[in-house]
């Protein structure tokens, strides 16, 4: 005898998970997009954007890392969590240089994207224009820290993956920012290389591959193909993953 499915119901449908996942894994094998920047399926959650943030049995939790559990009730795709998302999605736009024309990696951009599907129109807050040092020493990327997100990411890619440890955040709080992992503080004094899964995390325009910038006509980049709802992030994409639902 088959043992009983289990299930958790995200806004009022039924979807199973197994054992050890938590509410996104079992939404993104349902192929619900609850909305993510620090997530990928690749790595152990981080829980810091907060962006999928849900309501599970009437609390306030992250999905990323909040385990499914049978029976729960979970609230996802609502006007009030999409405002409080929309809210969170403007304060990541005016901390950073986000100025979406002026970036190289608009129209490819998971942040740029996330905004789109909760209706951001305006950066609301007012910019604080950081004015922090880009690092283009190395001969194929070039680091703008202008624009890190902290999702720490390619901390995870690299030291996970690449087995290199090549990035790292110091401080904490509002002093929290983006260091690399080398005796002169430059990426060119590391061993990261083009093949990295450090190099194709990023969700937003801080890590860039050098002469590859513009060169997707507008029309033709990631997210004027797709909603992020049906791709979920560039890096799944590109993989060619099924995971979110792309065919
Ligand atoms: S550089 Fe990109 S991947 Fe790394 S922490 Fe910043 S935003 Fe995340
Ligand atoms: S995706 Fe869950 S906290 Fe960032």
């Amino acid at each position: 005898m088959q043992p009983e499915e289990q299930t958790i119901t995200l806004d009022g449908q039924k979807i199973p998970f197994q054992p050890g996942q938590t509410i996104m894994d079992a939404a993104l094998a349902a192929k619900i997009y609850i909305p993510h920047l620090c997530y990928h399926p690749e790595f152990k959650p981080h829980g810091s954007c907060r962006l999928c943030t849900v309501m599970v049995n009437g609390r306030y939790e992250s999905a990323c890392t909040m385990p499914a559990a049978a029976g729960q009730e979970i609230l996802n795709n609502t006007k009030e969590l999409n405002e409080n998302r929309r809210a969170l999605t403007q304060m990541l736009f005016v901390e950073g240089n986000h100025i979406c024309p002026g970036c190289p990696k608009t129209g490819n951009c998971q942040l740029q994207a996330v905004a789109y599907y909760v209706g951001m129109l305006s950066s609301h807050y007012q910019h604080f224009y950081p004015y922090r040092d880009l690092d283009p020493s190395h001969p194929d990327y070039v680091i703008d820290f202008n624009r890190c997100i902290l999702c720490e990411l390619c901390v995870r890619a690299s030291r996970d993956v690449d087995k290199k440890n090549i990035f790292a955040i110091s401080g904490r709080g509002i002093k929290a920012h983006l260091i690399i992992n080398s005796p002169s503080g430059k990426l060119e004094d590391t061993d990261f290389a083009v093949g990295d899964k450090a190099a194709f995390v990023c969700p937003v325009g801080a890590i860039l591959r050098k002469r590859t910038r513009y060169t997707t006509p507008i029309g033709e980049r990631l997210y004027d193909q797709q909603s992020i709802r049906i791709v979920g992030d560039s890096q799944q994409l590109h993989a060619g993953a099924t995971k979110y639902g792309r065919k």
